[in-house]
């Protein structure tokens, strides 16, 4: 594979990419907002003079407000970024011969029918999911070179987020509280990572989906964690989030995407929820 860019070089899924594209000795370029970037770009004012030369042969567009809240929140100010801006960048990315991978997301179903497959009818519940949808449909409408990758709750290096969370709780002496009213699918960043590069270089289009074989609940996960760190299972608690701590539609009901064209046509089976879990605590607890 030739010289790629990734836009969005410091994020979780792009730091795995750029790792695994740069152990494989493909030219790598990454932008980023931090200061002292190699290229800079930022989506919110975009300075798109660094992208008319063209040059890559693949682009993965990992930057995005990625925050459910703040989509919600200002719907106007992170749809500038999420999808006009963005679509604007990847029509200037084809027309200079690249070829992209977008990631998406679960979240633009609905949650109400257990894991949706590919060619099953979108229905996001929140802006975030909408802001995603909306891409997948430009990229449709404007014919661009793309692989449209839907990905479930993905897992870096170490636990964050929610994990992170339970991590330090676990560390200190009073219950670890989980919500008995969420669940995750998860899929590692590097298998994400992957993946990406493999739809790349097939130069695959279309929407992909990819993410644990099944769902788990965050009681269970807390618990799974517990015991891998030597604590009793008991000490994890479960509690039931109100809409005033997490508003519904930000939760959904089925987390677990059907990732039938990965195993069918790239012969990767997606790994059970457990096993993904296990190899973060593996590397990290
Ligand atoms: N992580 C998941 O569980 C998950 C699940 C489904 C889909 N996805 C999608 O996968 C992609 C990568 O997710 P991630 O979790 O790896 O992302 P992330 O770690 O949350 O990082 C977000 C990235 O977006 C960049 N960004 C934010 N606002 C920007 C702006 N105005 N201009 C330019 N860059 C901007 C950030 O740059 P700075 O470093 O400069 O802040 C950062 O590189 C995203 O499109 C996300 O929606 C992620």
């Amino acid at each position: 594979m030739g010289p790629v860019l990734i836009v969005g070089g410091d994020s979780l899924v792009g730091s795995a990419l750029a790792r695994q594209c740069r152990a494989a000795g493909v030219a790598t370029d990454t932008t980023s907002r931090r200061a002292g970037a190699a290229m800079p770009f930022d989506l919110a004012s975009p300075d798109y003079g660094a992208f008319s030369g063209g040059g890559w042969d693949a682009a993965y567009l990992c930057a995005a407000i990625t925050g459910m809240r703040a989509c919600q929140n200002e719907p106007v100010a992170t749809r500038h970024v999420n999808v006009d801006n963005t679509i604007e960048l990847m029509r200037r990315l084809a027309a200079g011969g690249a070829h992209m991978v977008f990631f998406s997301t679960s979240q633009v179903f609905d949650g109400v029918s257990p894991a949706p497959a590919e060619d099953a009818m979108p229905n996001p519940r929140n802006e975030y999911g909408a802001q995603k949808l909306a891409i997948e449909r430009a990229v449709a409408h404007f014919d661009l070179p793309v692989a449209i990758l839907r990905i479930t709750k993905v897992v870096g290096e170490r636990p964050t987020g929610v994990l992170g969370t339970w991590r330090r709780a676990l560390a200190g002496d009073g219950p670890i509280i989980a919500a008995d009213n969420l669940a995750l699918s998860p899929v590692a960043a590097a298998d994400v990572g992957s993946l990406a590069r493999r739809l790349a270089t097939g130069r695959h289009r279309g929407i992909w989906h990819f993410g644990a074989a099944d769902s788990l609940g965050y009681v269970e996960a807390a618990r799974f964690m517990a015991v891998r760190v030597g604590q009793p299972a008991v000490r994890v608690l479960g509690e039931t989030l109100t809409e005033a701590q997490v508003p519904s539609i930000l939760r959904l009901g089925n987390e677990r995407l059907a990732c039938g064209k990965v195993e069918r046509l790239l012969g990767i089976a997606p790994k059970p929820s457990r096993e993904v879990l296990a190899e973060l605590f593996a590397r990290s607890l």
